[in-house]
This record gives C-alpha cells, sequence and structure tokens, in this order.
C-alpha cells in the first residue's frame, strides 16, 4: 500500500467536456461522489457547478429504502429531458443503485453509462467507450478498493468539516440491509493513508473531520508485512487521528452496539479533540425483533452499553435509528421500542418505516406483513416521542456554554450563524464578528426540539 496521493490538477481542457455530479444517500456517498471527482479530474475532466452547462451527469444513488429508489428513476426522466434538448449529453447512473439493478438501469433511456461503488477509477475510460456510442457497464465488486491513493476533492464551498472514509463494505448481514449486497465486503483501508489525508486537510484549512464506515468498530487494519505492533484497531486509529492537531474536531459514524468496546469510550474520554457524540443505532426495542434482524445484540446488551456511555463519558450525547413495522412486528414488539426510548432518552434519531429490499435475508425469508397503516402510525408515534425526548434534551442544555464550530449563515437569517456543538447539535446564534470556520463559545438561551438558540460568550475565547 502506498500512502502517496494523486495530487489533483483540474486541468481545464477544451476537449474534455465538463461533468456534474449529483449525489443522493449517505456520506458514504457524498465522499464516493468526491472520490469521482478527483479521478475525472485528474484525467482532465472538469467540474461544472451547475446541471445547465454539464456535458456529462453522473447521480449517485442510493438503494436503501424503495422510496430513495423511487426518486432517482424520477431524475432519469428529467435527464431524459434535457437530453432531447442536449444530444450530447451523456448520463452515468453510480453507487448503489448501478450495483443492484445493473442491466435493468441501463436500459433506461437516458442512461449511457451504469458504474457501481468499486468501479471509479475506470470512469475515464468507460467513458471513452461511451462516446464510441456504446452504453457500458461495470459493476463487479473489487474486495481491494478503498480508493486509499485517491485524495477526494472536496466540494463543499465553506472548507470547515469533511468526511474520511475508513473502510468500506459491510459484513454484518442485517436481515433488512441492502448494504452489503451494493457494497460489497467489508475492507479497512490503509491508516497511513487516513492520517495523510486528515493532515491534508488540515494544511488546508479544515477544522473538523467525520470518520466514516458502515460499521466503524469493526475497522481492523492487520499489517500486509506481519508486524503485529502495526495492526491497528478503531480505538487506536482514532488516537492517531487525534493526535494529528489537538485543534482538529474528530467525529466518526457509524457505531454497532454489538462491537462497541469500552476502549473507543476511554479513547473519546482522553482526547478532549474526540466529540462527545455517538451515533448506536438500535432499530428496535424488541428481542424478538433484533433477533429477526439479525442485529447480533440484545435490548439489555444495547443499554449495557449505553450505561457504559454515560460512565465513561457523562456529556456524551446518543443518537440511533429507528425501523418501524418490520416483519411481524407485534404491537408489544413496537411498545418495546416506545419504552426503550424512555428508558435510554435518545437525544436524536433517524426514524424510517421498514421497505422490504429484494434478495435480503427478510425478504427472502419472512413475510412483509404489518399493513403500511400500521407502519405509519407506529412510526408516527416513534417521531412525536422522539421530538418530546429531543426537546428535553435540548432544555438540558439551556443555560450551558458550548464551543461551536462555525459552519455558515443560518437558514432564516443572515443576521445568524449556525454551527454544531461537540454533541452534535445545531446551534444558531447572532453573527456579531464571528465567521465561518471559528470556534466560539455559545451560551444556550432557548431551543426547540431539533435547534439550540444562543449567543456568544466572552468572545476572547474563540479560537481560530
Ligand atoms: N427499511 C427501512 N429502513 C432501513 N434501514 C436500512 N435498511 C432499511 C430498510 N430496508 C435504516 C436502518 C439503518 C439506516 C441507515 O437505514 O435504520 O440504520
Ligand atoms: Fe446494513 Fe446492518 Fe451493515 Fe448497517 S450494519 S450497513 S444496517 S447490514
Amino acid at each position: 500500500m502506498t500512502n502517496k496521493f494523486h495530487t489533483v490538477r483540474p486541468v481545464a481542457n477544451a476537449l474534455l467536456p465538463q461533468f456534474f455530479v449529483e449525489t443522493y444517500g449517505c456520506q458514504m456517498n457524498v465522499n464516493d461522489s468526491e472520490v469521482v471527482v478527483s479521478v475525472m479530474q485528474e484525467a482532465g475532466y472538469s467540474l461544472c457547478n451547475t446541471i445547465d452547462y454539464a456535458e456529462i451527469i453522473f447521480i449517485n444513488t442510493c438503494s436503501i429504502r424503495d422510496n430513495a429508489e423511487q426518486r432517482i428513476w424520477g431524475r432519469l426522466e428529467v435527464f431524459n429531458h434535457l437530453k432531447k434538448k442536449n444530444r450530447s449529453l451523456k448520463v452515468g447512473v453510480l453507487g448503489c443503485m448501478a450495483k443492484r439493478l445493473k442491466e435493468e438501469i441501463l436500459s433506461h433511456p437516458a442512461v449511457d453509462l451504469v458504474a457501481g461503488p468499486d468501479a471509479y477509477r475506470k470512469l475515464p475510460k468507460l467513458l471513452e467507450s461511451v462516446n464510441q456510442g456504446e452504453k457500458q457497464i461495470e459493476v463487479n465488486f473489487n474486495d481491494l478498493e478503498t480508493y486509499s491513493d485517491i485524495s477526494p476533492v472536496r466540494t463543499d464551498p465553506n472548507g470547515v468539516s469533511a468526511f474520511v472514509s475508513i473502510m468500506r463494505g459491510c459484513n454484518n448481514m442485517c436481515a433488512y440491509c441492502v448494504v452489503p449486497f451494493v457494497r460489497g465486503r467489508e475492507r479497512s483501508r490503509d491508516p497511513k493513508s487516513i492520517r495523510f489525508e486528515v493532515e491534508e486537510l488540515v494544511k488546508n484549512g479544515y477544522k473538523e473531520v467525520t470518520l466514516i464506515g458502515q460499521n466503524v468498530d469493526s475497522y481492523l487494519w492487520v499489517d500486509p508485512n506481519h508486524n503485529p505492533d502495526q495492526n491497528l484497531n478503531f480505538a487506536k486509529l482514532l488516537e492517531v487521528v487525534a493526535l494529528i492537531d489537538p485543534k482538529l474536531r474528530i467525529r466518526f459514524a457509524t457505531s454497532h452496539p454489538k462491537d462497541m468496546g469500552n476502549g473507543v469510550l476511554y479513547t473519546m474520554a482522553m482526547y478532549p479533540n474526540i466529540c462527545n457524540h455517538i451515533h448506536l443505532p438500535v432499530q428496535s426495542g424488541s428481542d424478538r425483533m433484533l433477533s429477526k434482524m439479525n442485529r447480533n445484540y440484545t435490548r439489555e446488551r444495547y443499554l449495557e452499553r449505553v450505561a457504559a456511555i454515560r460512565q465513561i463519558l457523562p456529556e456524551c450525547t446518543i443518537s440511533t435509528d429507528f425501523i418501524a413495522g418490520f416483519c411481524d412486528e407485534s404491537p408489544q414488539d413496537h411498545a418495546d421500542t416506545l419504552s426503550l426510548m424512555h428508558t435510554v432518552k435518545f437525544d436524536q434519531a433517524f426514524m424510517f418505516q421498514y421497505s422490504e429490499r429484494p434478495n435480503t435475508k427478510a425478504a427472502e425469508a419472512y413475510p412483509d406483513n404489518v399493513p403500511e397503516e400500521t407502519k405509519t402510525q407506529r412510526l408516527n408515534e416513534i417521531i412525536a416521542l422522539q421530538n418530546q425526548l429531543s426537546l428535553e434534551s435540548n432544555q438540558r442544555d439551556v443555560g450551558k456554554t458550548f464551543e461551536v464550530l462555525v459552519e455558515g449563515p443560518s437558514k432564516r437569517s443572515d443576521l445568524d450563524l449556525f454551527g454544531r456543538t461537540p454533541q452534535n447539535k445545531v446551534c444558531v446564534f447572532p453573527r456579531e464578528n464571528a465567521q465561518i470556520g471559528d470556534f466560539v463559545k455559545v451560551t444556550v438561551s432557548s431551543c426547540s426540539s431539533a435547534t439550540l438558540i444562543g449567543s456568544l460568550a466572552e468572545k476572547s475565547s474563540s479560537r481560530k
């Protein structure tokens, strides 16, 4: 493995068309699109920031739920319309849906190219063939691909916070989840290349990185030269990254309740620049559902992990994911989810109703037998309870002062800025003389269930 990065020289080549990338889905897709930009720029193409001038449109897709896929089909109709106006326009479908639907998506009249998550290095070659007039598809898995040597081109205009991929794929096979089928086997990225990428981000003025993987707790680097001293687990990697610069904020996601050990929690406690927030998806509060989902932990084990977080990191917030209406979910199973929510008092949550995904264990073995209205009703109950819990969590912060990393103007008013606390709560405050990218101290005066509202505390404490 090499830790040498391709230097991206954005050479605008008049002969090569401009490309545009539209991204759907998770943080992993955001980061993958940045890899795509890097690969394309290296080949001489130039990125354009509006779809109107693009001669190539890439759409990076998500398959996690059916409604995510429906949105993409809708976009392809729009692109088809654009192609009628611009005959030389080319459309490439990337990501999870490309891998899942293969030829089915290639046969859409708008689509010229289909490339799965492990095929992005080949995009320039595939485009050459497309230009010869033939549709192209490359969706094979490559269990060694981590794009380690590619420096993603950050397209975030503020340059404050960046995602850094530390692993790809997932081996967990949760019964409802399409991810292992579309992203392949889990593989961890060379820690040297992770460190190098973070160091480059610091040099370029970034203030925060989020280390991302489907299950960061199973990150494992085994030294190819069989030197056990060079092996690294996630807790150790976190420490390596935290030591790069004490002023750099570190976040990570996603943690898995079956794998998250105390080592990670102790590392978080040791380094103040690692943010006190853990995203720990629970999915359900019922042991019967957890077992059917193949999550490999019980409600008791989950609560034990929460207790460990609270004991080792008293200031840490916990967010989670829920699925309402999984196969066979009874009123009692649903009640167990609500009671778990009351017990844990999650600070934030992402909540979904179950959507059956083809080829998963659940699709093959369990009937999707909770009626849609029941799923929706249960989801609404979960959302209502979480809104109340999030509000209570935010109310506990009123009167406290937090260090906020300023990310941009607030949505509602240019006179206000917004940023996030280490606990990952969005905080809005009057701008005064704070700048995007500053760390400022904000004292919280009020809140809603989604936002903390405050004002700048002693300005001298701001750090650049
Ligand atoms: N239906 C609904 N939600 C799902 N998720 C994953 N697969 C499905 C599905 N088939 C949710 C889980 C996961 C999050 C990323 O998406 O809660 O943690
Ligand atoms: Fe899907 Fe489970 Fe892997 Fe998460 S851990 S990506 S839910 S299979």
